[in-house]
């Protein structure tokens, strides 16, 4: 069984939806703990309710960046990770962190990459008058939101939606494509190389995988 590893800073959905996914054997992996910058992260709750190791680690104990990072890094890796699953985690990572877990970590960011990297990407897309929003799992590289992209899901933004009603429409399609995603991965399907995402050996386009 391969181990994951989950970061968390907020509610936890995407996390949930996770931990149903191995309960239910849709991710043939196990995940061995979940870490959050925010002691107050709803996350955490949830990996304790399905019994596992939830820790938060405080950024105001450590001098900077790279610190935290470093004593971050040796709690997950107590846990010796083979995948390190960043769901809604909201803090930006020291390029050492990013290195040391190259090619072995996951992020799901709420829109259709390279279209708005960052933050308020839901407001970002009613206000330009989108027709179409989503979101994308993609491997994590140095670059904020930039890293290969694995798998997007489009929805449709509809003349009277608010923000609300778009991150709606928009975590139910996280729920469902990022554990198939980690499933990818953890079943040995899924690469980085040449930053670039593979799959069964084939390299994926700029898109990620597109079903025919
Ligand atoms: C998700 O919408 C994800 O795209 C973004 O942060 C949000 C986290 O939501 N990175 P949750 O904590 O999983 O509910």
């Amino acid at each position: 069984m391969k181990n994951i590893v989950v970061l968390v800073s907020g509610q936890g959905s995407n996390l949930q939806a996770l931990i149903d996914a191995c309960e239910q054997g849709r991710i043939h992996g196990k995940i061995r703990a979940v870490f959050s910058n925010n002691a107050n992260a709803y996350g955490l709750e949830r990996a304790r309710d399905a019994g596992i190791d939830a820790q938060s680690v405080d950024a105001k104990a450590y001098p900077d960046r790279n610190a935290f990072d470093a004593a971050l890094a040796q709690a997950i890796d107590a846990y010796q990770p083979d995948l390190l699953v960043l769901a809604g985690y909201m803090r930006i990572l020291s390029s050492a962190f990013v290195q040391h877990y190259a090619g072995r970590m996951l992020n799901i960011h709420p829109s259709l990459l390279p279209k708005y990297p960052g933050l308020h990407t839901h407001r970002l897309a009613l206000e330009n008058g989108d027709s179409e929003h989503g979101t994308s799992v993609h491997f994590v590289t140095e670059e904020l939101d930039g890293g290969p992209v694995i798998l997007q899901a489009k929805v449709p933004v509809f003349a009277e939606d608010d923000e609300h009603d778009l991150i709606d429409r928009v975590q139910v399609q996280e729920h469902s494509i990022y554990p198939m995603v980690v499933d990818w991965f953890v079943a040995g399907r899924l690469q980085m190389r040449d930053n670039a995402a593979w799959l069964d050996n084939q390299p994926l386009p700029a898109q990620g995988y597109a079903a025919d």
